[in-house]
């Protein structure tokens, strides 16, 4: 069985309340990915968990979708160096920007922000405390950077921010997988 192995994380409560909530109403897990402009981290969160969810049967495959809290971008597609970036692993983004909402937290079972910001916005954002209980962290699934304690904005950064961000979101949808298939 996967465990999380950062100390005091509420991660894999997160996870074990959206699968509680997803078998309840006998569906999968939806889960969304949050970060500032949903047009670098977010998408390729969503863009990767996807790809490594591609073989699960449709009743296990998790309803996946990302939106930012700027709205500035909405409608545009990924960063150019994103899906550059991006596309040398295989992975092909398409999704358009758009502005988180707090109905988002009646659709979704599970929303990861990607940073301190985003987490704390979150927050603000959730309606009730049972809303609250959705959010988690998503460097908090990143076992192989155990010391990450975000997955850092790579906007004004060069190329290695971008492969910075792809590499902690290939090791933390890799544990999240893990844990909705329970291996
Ligand atoms: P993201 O990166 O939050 O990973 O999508 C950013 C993209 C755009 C901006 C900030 C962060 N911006 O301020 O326009």
């Amino acid at each position: 069985m996967t465990e999380i192995k950062k100390p005091g994380t509420n991660a894999e409560k997160a996870v074990e309340n959206a699968l509680r909530i997803a078998r309840s109403e006998e569906r999968p897990v939806r889960i969304l990915f949050v970060c500032l402009g949903n047009i670098c981290r977010s998408p390729a969160a969503e863009g990767m968990m996807q790809h490594i969810c591609g073989d699960m049967s449709p009743a296990q495959r998790p309803e996946l979708d990302s939106a930012g809290f700027y709205g500035g971008h909405a409608g545009e597609l990924p960063d150019r160096r994103m899906r550059m970036v991006a596309s040398r692993r295989g992975l092909v983004l398409t999704h358009r920007s758009r502005k988180i909402h707090e109905s988002d937290f009646d659709y979704f079972d599970l929303l990861l922000g990607m940073d301190d910001s985003n987490i704390s916005d979150l927050h603000d954002l959730a309606p009730t405390p049972e809303a609250e209980c959705k959010i988690a962290r998503m460097s908090d699934f990143a076992v192989n950077y155990q010391y990450a304690d975000c997955v850092p904005d790579p906007y004004y950064d060069g190329l290695d921010g971008f492969e910075n961000v792809l590499n902690l979101l290939e090791d933390a949808t890799t544990t999240l997988r893990k844990l909705i298939i329970r291996e």
